[in-house]
């Protein structure tokens, strides 16, 4: 308790500052996969051998030594072996240094951080899960989740749309998702491809085929900043409550821990209250989408 609260002041108790909050953990990566000419999966482990302990949607501050350190999304549900993924698409310095990384190489870690997808609040509902590009990332680990403990949930749609088939992220795993019995995968990609003998057309094309029972139904959208205005639009038309639609907002951040203000959308830290917002938290938000 001494460490919790040591001191008072004009009788209130005063958190001491936490120890270590900017101190990286080393996690050493264990496989690389090229998943797309711009995106791979790494798939690490805490060297101290204590796991993460993450929950789908949360995310950790990367660090490659001697560059500095970038948010990234888990990519993969907790499991026993202590093992996570993250999926970085090379932009810049970090992302830039992480594609250049072998396995064998060490990475420091910060967090896990952020609120996550409500997962308790999925529980007997309809899932429509909508992933644009680089959204599928994080909807991964809760995908995951979700057909791990397959029995606690009704009806799981998911929606993908990506550019060209050469962007498509986690093949096998979709193959995997889309010849199960109790998911409905629908893909799409934006523009005609010789490549491409499914859907075309930007992810709002498939909302007219799908039948939903509304009142029962969460989605959950991650994608590009343009998708969610349209995508919104059209599980408002399909019914879905505000409170029933969540988004992952994506923002710069520095500290990850609502110290910086780098995330800030007027009252709310992006990375202490967020990621994950409903939209009836966001749309009085001036700026948030
Ligand atoms: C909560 C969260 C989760 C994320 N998850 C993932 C993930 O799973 N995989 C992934 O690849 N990326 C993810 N990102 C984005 C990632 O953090 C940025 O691409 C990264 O910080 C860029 O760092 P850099 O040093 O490589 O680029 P820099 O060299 O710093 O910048 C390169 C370019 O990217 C722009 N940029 C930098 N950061 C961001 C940002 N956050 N948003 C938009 N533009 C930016 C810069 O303005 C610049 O134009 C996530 C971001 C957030 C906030
Ligand atoms: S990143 Fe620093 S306050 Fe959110």
């Amino acid at each position: 308790m001494a460490d919790q609260l040591s001191t008072t002041v004009h009788g209130e108790a005063q958190h001491p500052p936490q120890r270590d909050l900017y101190l990286p953990r080393r996690a050493d990566i264990l496989e690389i996969v090229e998943e797309t000419p711009q995106e791979r999966l790494l798939r690490l482990k805490m060297a101290d051998g204590v796991p993460l302990g993450h929950k789908p949607g949360q995310f950790v501050q990367v660090c490659c030594f001697g560059i500095g350190e970038a948010p990234i999304s888990m990519a993969s549900a907790a499991d026993a072996s202590g093992t996570f993924d993250l999926c970085v698409r090379r932009v810049g310095n970090v992302t830039g240094a992480l594609h250049k990384t072998v396995v064998g190489d060490t990475v420091g870690i910060r967090g896990p951080y952020g609120n996550g997808f409500p997962l308790e609040t999925l529980a007997d509902r309809d899932l429509l899960i909508i992933g644009g590009g680089i959204g599928l990332v994080p909807l991964r680990g809760l995908i995951q989740a979700i057909l791990a403990q397959r029995e606690l949930y009704r009806k799981v749609t998911i929606l993908y749309g990506f550019k060209r088939p050469e962007e498509m992220l986690f093949r096998d795993e979709l193959a995997a998702w889309g010849a199960r019995e109790d998911v409905d995968l629908r893909l799409t990609i934006d523009r005609a491809h010789p490549d491409w003998s499914g859907h075309v057309g930007v992810i709002t094309t498939l909302f007219p085929d799908l039948a939903l029972d509304a009142a029962m139904t969460k989605a959950i959208v991650v994608g590009p900043p343009i998708m969610y205005q349209f995508v919104i639009t059209e599980c408002r038309l399909k019914g879905i409550a505000d409170e029933n639609i969540l988004l992952s907002l994506e923002r710069h951040m520095k500290c990850g821990v609502g110290k910086c203000g780098h995330c800030q959308i007027n009252g709310k830290y992006c990375c202490l209250d967020g990621p994950v917002f409903s939209f009836s938290e966001l749309k009085y938000l001036w700026e948030a989408i």
